[in-house]
């Protein structure tokens, strides 16, 4: 096996293609996760996710070595404990991610489960909540799954009304879509660094608000115990060999994000969005969700069509599986449930099982 030789444009909901600037920042010397002058470092990028997440001053913002799934288990785990009443609003896969790691972590969960393709009514979790209560709730900003956007302003409200800590995934949409810890009042968040941010995978940023540190439970979790990451970020103490390449590149993304202003860059991928619709309306999967969704639709590609070539196989394959393996040594754009093919837009046709559930797998 060879390393790949052709370029792929990756323009699916990550990974996303890594600005050279980022990649050369990771080739810099490697320093020791203790060195000296390794720890300014970590306290400036600690300091700019404090920005990018909109957090207030007292909040606790750092990165988990891990990817996006890192940060989730270490917002549940830092926050649930055994027999906590958890809601977790489930509009997709990750939503359903997001319920079971609760389970896991000891709380009993209501969920609150919507229409793959919709998102929630505020007034589901309201009614919810009104009925029994609850000491934590769930939720995903961007749901990558289906292409939904939750309204998390509104439903982080409604949490603090009754007394619940929130635990917000914004994987798919911090630094590409408008994220406002202490605007919206919520108490965690979680993302990773391949999405909207431009950095390899491998390192995920998290923030807890002031107010919800004090809902910090004793973590199970030795390697996500975000007080000892805490006494390893802010007091160097060792807790584990991070990575500094990584940590070298996702401070370079973060800078380009100061330098391009995150009002600017949110309107940048909106922008970009746009103009993919309008320069290729798409199948009808892309329209019905449009409408479904009252706009309510993630600055990513979220399309499903498959290149003509890409079928016909003999074998009933995923529609994934056929793209990726139609894609090989083509110059394409990927995306998990998509591809559109740059050569053969011609023979591009709608595969309507890629869309939503059937849309994202983990092959
Ligand atoms: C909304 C959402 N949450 C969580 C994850 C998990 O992130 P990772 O695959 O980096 O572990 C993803 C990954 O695509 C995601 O889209």
């Amino acid at each position: 096996m060879s390393l790949p030789d052709t370029e792929r444009i990756l323009l699916g909901p990550g990974p996303s293609l890594i600005p050279p600037r980022v990649l050369r920042a990771m080739s810099a010397p490697v320093l020791s996760h203790l060195d000296p002058d390794f720890v300014p470092l970590l306290h400036e990028v600690g300091a700019s996710l404090r920005r990018l997440f909109r957090a207030d001053d007292k909040a606790l913002a750092l990165a988990t070595s891990g990817t996006g799934t890192s940060a989730m288990e270490a917002a549940v785990a830092n926050i649930v404990t055994d027999g906590m009443r958890g809601v977790v609003i489930v509009t997709g896969y990750f939503g359903d991610r997001l319920a079971q790691i609760f389970e896991r972590y000891g709380a009993t969960v209501r969920r609150i489960d919507v229409e793959w393709g919709r998102a929630v009514d505020p007034q589901k979790l309201r009614d919810e909540l009104r009925r029994e209560g609850a000491d934590v709730v769930g939720m995903v900003h961007a749901e990558t799954s289906t292409g939904v956007r939750n309204p998390i302003k509104e439903l982080a409200a409604i949490v603090r009304d009754h007394g619940a800590v929130s635990i917000v995934d914004t994987v798919t949409s911090l630094g590409g879509h408008e994220v406002d810890l202490a605007g919206w009042g919520v108490d965690v968040a979680y993302s990773c660094a391949q999405k909207c941010i431009g950095a390899p995978s491998g390192i995920a940023p998290i923030a807890v608000s002031g107010p919800a540190r004090q809902r910090m439970v004793k973590c199970r979790s030795f390697y996500l115990d975000l007080k000892l990451l805490e006494d390893y970020w802010v007091s160097s103490k060792y807790h584990h060999t991070m990575c500094t390449s990584l940590v070298y590149a996702l401070r370079e993304a973060l800078l380009m994000i100061d330098e391009e202003g995150l009002e600017a860059r949110w309107a940048r991928h909106e922008r970009l969005v746009q103009y993919r619709s309008r320069c290729r309306p798409g199948p009808a999967c892309w329209q019905d969700l449009a409408r479904r969704t009252d706009g309510r639709k993630l600055h990513a590609p979220d399309a499903a069509a498959v290149p003509g070539g890409a079928r016909g196989s003999a074998r009933p394959e995923r529609p994934q599986r056929a793209v990726r393996r139609w894609c090989r040594g083509r110059e394409c754009v990927l995306a998990p449930a998509a591809c559109q093919c740059l050569r053969s837009r011609a023979g591009c046709r709608a595969a309507g099982p890629a869309c939503g559930r059937a849309g994202f797998s983990a092959d």
